[in-house]
């Protein structure tokens, strides 16, 4: 298995990524492997900025436009193995389209925050890290604008492949292109979302999703909270010690 130190990443390289500037708008992202309570805390947030008056818009990835949710049929009910960087390519295309016709469009707007259900740091655990393409060649595909947009802050949700096994029982929903792929499979996911939160550890706040759901919203509000009420946000005001 891949170590830490094959995951340098060139600091050039980091420097890329940055937060949209947009004053008074904000950008969010939920992170974690299936049934880490995402969709569950993505809702209650959702629910929690609009009593604070927020417009809170939120995106799937592949989705949210037509285009998205055709290509979004394509990959997960795919029967075909997709090499990684098929997959990869298919979901930053996606990215990229949804960046530009929704996302940059709403933040426009003042008092609001895009929440998205997974973004860069699930192309970063599924295919830079358990499918083995690597996290800096993911990294070096996001490479241009608009791709190199991350959110202000990242709600990585962080559950066992155990507990994620069990909700998914629970849950019984039919499995689809990457829920069927076994528990190893899920395990280096959780490293690979574990490499990604110490690669950006000023945007990716990891949270226990082991914790029961008020428990978790507690935690999400925050953190959402205190990022809401700083004065400004400045593009790489999360990445303070990128800058020298
Ligand atoms: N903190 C929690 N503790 C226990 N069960 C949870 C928690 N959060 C969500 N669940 C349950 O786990 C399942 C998966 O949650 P969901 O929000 O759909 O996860 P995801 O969107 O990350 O796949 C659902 O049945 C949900 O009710
Ligand atoms: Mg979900």
């Amino acid at each position: 298995m891949k170590t830490h130190e094959t995951y340098s990443i060139p600091q050039e390289l980091l420097q890329k990524f940055r937060s949209p500037e947009f004053p008074g708008s904000f950008l969010l992202s939920f992170e974690g492997i299936e049934g880490s309570g995402k969709s569950t805390q993505l809702a209650r947030l959702k629910n929690a900025l609009e009593h604070l008056n927020y417009r809170a818009i939120v995106l799937r990835e592949p989705g949210s436009t037509s285009f998205g949710e055709k290509l979004r049929e394509a990959i997960l009910q795919s029967k075909d193995d997709l090499n990684p960087l098929t997959e990869v390519l298919l979901f930053a295309s996606s990215r990229s389209q949804l960046l530009t016709d929704v996302t940059l469009k709403e933040l426009n707007v003042p008092n609001t925050v895009v929440i998205y259900d997974r973004y860069i740091d699930s192309s970063l655990a599924y295919q830079g890290y358990a499918r083995k393409l690597g996290i800096k060649e993911v990294l070096e595909i996001h490479g241009l604008f608009p791709l190199t947009l991350v959110p202000h802050l990242t709600l990585y949700l962080r559950i066992s492949a155990e507990t994620s096994q069990k909700r998914q029982k629970i849950r019984n929903a039919p499995k689809d292109y990457f829920e069927s792929k076994g528990m190893e499979f899920y395990q280096r996911l959780v490293e690979g979302y574990d490499l990604a939160e110490t690669l950006f550890p000023q945007r990716i706040i990891k949270l226990d999703g082991e914790k029961n759901e008020d428990q978790v919203a507690f935690d999400v509000m925050n953190h959402v909270t205190k990022l809401l009420t700083q004065k400004q946000t400045l593009s790489n005001g999360n990445h303070p010690h990128f800058d020298s």
